[in-house]
């Protein structure tokens, strides 16, 4: 079976009714990201920023993969699919994409305060746990916090991410500005006899010399041509 990595972004779970970050109305228009997505603003108010990812995982009850994510699963009937998402929600599993990597972590998850790398601390939370509370320690004595990869914090996923990547007959790069790294980087491990395709409704610029054979739609109908082109 050939071998078929998938970076995917925000725009993936957009048609489940989750907004982007960039997009007009996206997340970062409403909620200063230096506040909710970086190390520094977790000091200065970690209650906010608790209350922040109580609020997502919250939304994360109400939602459900669309036909996008249910393609992409489907896509392991044909390929050997390793999906490397940018997402924190868990639409991809629950669409039954069964290899997954988290680079930017899990909503689902938390973890230490003083270490959020230290996975005998990383914890999922059951649904009935998914509001978090000032006060609610890790194992090691430090507050609970969210398993999310903030803004100049390490990556410590990529480089397993990059190992597919560099194995990849056909890469896919859907929902995603390509805005943020190392993120954006995988596409420079991808070998140069790889298929690359990008899914996007706008146009999407990539900082790479290479060929992309661009499907410019939704990611329901975007995964639709995809498989229909590759199956
Ligand atoms: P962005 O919000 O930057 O980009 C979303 C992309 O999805 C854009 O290119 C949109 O055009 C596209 N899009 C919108 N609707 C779509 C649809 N229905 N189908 C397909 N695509 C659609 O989100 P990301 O690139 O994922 O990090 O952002 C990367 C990282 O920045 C995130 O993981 C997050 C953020 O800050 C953290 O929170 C650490």
């Amino acid at each position: 079976m050939k071998k078929m990595v998938v970076l995917s972004g925000a725009g993936m779970s957009a048609e489940s009714g989750i907004n982007t970050f960039r997009d007009a109305g996206g997340l970062w228009e409403k909620y200063p990201v230096e506040q909710v997505a970086t190390p520094e603003g977790y000091r200065l108010d970690p209650e906010l920023v608790i209350r922040f990812y109580n609020e997502r995982r919250a939304q994360l009850l109400t939602v459900k993969p669309n036909h996008g994510h249910e393609l992409l699963a489907e896509m392991e009937k044909y390929f050997n699919v390793t999906v490397v998402t940018q997402n924190v929600d868990n639409l991809h599993e629950k669409a039954g994409s069964t290899h997954v990597i988290h680079l930017h972590g899990e909503l689902t998850k938390v973890c230490s305060s003083y270490n959020p790398n230290d996975l005998r601390y990383v914890k999922e939370l059951k649904q009935d746990e998914y509001e978090v509370k000032m006060g609610d320690l890790a194992g090691d004595g430090s507050q609970l916090r969210p398993f999310i990869v903030w803004f100049g914090e390490a990556v410590p996923e990529m480089e397993r991410a990059i190992s597919y990547a560099e194995k990849a007959d056909i890469f896919v790069i859907i929902g995603t500005s390509m805005n943020v790294y190392p993120a954006a980087g995988l596409l420079d491990y991808v070998p140069r006899s790889a298929e690359i395709y990008l899914i996007d409704p706008k146009e999407v610029q990539v900082n790479s010399s290479r060929r992309i054979n661009v499907i410019q739609k939704g990611g329901s109908e975007g995964m639709e041509e995809l498989l229909s082109r590759l199956t």
